[in-house]
């Protein structure tokens, strides 16, 4: 039997935090291994709200190399920008046509994102490109056949409207699309900002404190960790209604050392938050010193741009096949 295929991707707005790791990249490296892993850079995302091409051009190598230096190894998955395959625009088109304007204004990103551009800008100039990120989300995944999607909690909803729209094509057009499933994982599906613990871990968060990118100065992590919201309880114990701060901080522990949440509670038990803040500090300056490392190794290497031409003919395979397919299924093309 031939391997179940994933599919994921990132956006390409900024730099990667903690949260993207724990949340996504780290099961991108855990899965390479049983599956066929397709990773991409997702930078057609990036571009729904304004951003320089000059950064956006640096994010794309950044990336790259940072999805290496994370554990992603090139020839396990296949990893390629979004923009270097066209047929994914072409059927965002075509499944845009059979979603409708609600399905996309219901979407609680678009909700957050439209209402945030409207507040930071006092402006009502949202592009079209926010409410119809789903569609080009679907078409990243139905385009691939893929079999499951590997994320964080944030965007169950817009794989939910995925598989909606495969269903629905499918009734019309015939067994045109694999319908999708999400992975989520059970802890780190949500890592939440530091001095917020009710919001999500963010990279366009405005103060820095707020999360870990994993290129931060390490002496930095360590601070902003030892700064990280906590309660005046001074137990380490897990309650994420009650104890949001510190319960985020045990996640952030268990998912890098995979020790269970009732273990961290045991080993914690008679420590107060200042020598856990620096056994968190530990383990998270340990993971990123290594990434680090890789990256700084990679950013520049040839390899890495070989690597990415190699993962975009990979998947240009794929992608062709599929959009003749969906071509002629929907009429849109007269020739087989
Ligand atoms: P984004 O940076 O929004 O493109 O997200 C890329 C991936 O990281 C997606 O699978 C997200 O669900 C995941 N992700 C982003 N922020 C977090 C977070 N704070 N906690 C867990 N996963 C996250
Ligand atoms: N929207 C995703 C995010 O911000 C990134 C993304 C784009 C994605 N296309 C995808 C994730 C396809 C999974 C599958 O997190």
């Amino acid at each position: 039997m031939s391997q179940k295929r994933l599919i994921s991707g990132i956006t390409s707005t900024g730099k990667l935090t903690l949260g993207n790791y724990l949340g996504a990249m780290q099961q991108f490296v855990e899965l390479q291994d049983d599956y066929e892993m397709m990773v991409f850079i997702a930078n057609l995302h990036a571009i729904v709200l304004p951003i320089e091409a000059k950064t956006l051009k640096e994010n794309i190598k950044s990336m790259v190399a940072l999805y290496f230096a994370c554990g992603l190894d090139p020839n396990k998955a296949t990893v390629f920008l979004q923009s270097d395959i066209l047929e994914v625009t072409n059927l965002a088109w075509i499944l845009s046509c059979h979603t409708t304007i609600g399905e996309l204004e219901r979407m609680t990103q678009f909700k957050d994102k439209s209402t945030k551009v409207r507040s930071d800008n006092g402006t009502n100039f949202i592009p079209t490109g926010l409410l119809m990120y789903p569609t080009l989300m679907a078409a990243d995944i139905l385009l691939y056949d893929a079999q499951a999607v590997p994320v964080g909690k944030d965007q169950k909803q817009h794989i939910e409207l995925a598989r909606n729209i495969a269903e629905r094509m499918n009734n019309k057009f015939g067994e045109l699309f694999v319908v999708p499933e999400p992975i989520i994982k059970e802890t780190g599906a949500k890592i939440m900002d530091l001095q917020d613990p009710s919001k999500k871990m963010s990279k366009s968060a405005t103060n820095p404190k707020s999360y870990i990118g994993l290129l931060d100065d390490l002496n930095q992590v360590r601070n902003k960790i030892k700064a990280a919201i906590t309660d005046s309880e001074n137990l380490v114990r897990f309650d994420m209604e009650n104890k949001p701060g510190v319960s985020n901080l045990m996640t952030i522990y268990s998912c890098i050392t995979k020790t269970t949440i009732a273990e961290i509670e045991v080993m914690f038990a008679n420590k107060n938050y200042g020598e856990f803040k620096n056994a968190v500090g530990d383990v998270v300056v340990n993971l990123l010193e290594g990434i680090q490392k890789k990256y700084n190794q990679l950013l520049n290497s040839q390899e890495v741009e070989m690597w990415l031409q190699q993962g975009a003919k990979k998947a240009q395979i794929i992608a062709q096949k599929k959009l003749k397919k969906v071509l002629w299924s929907t009429g849109l093309n007269y020739k087989k």
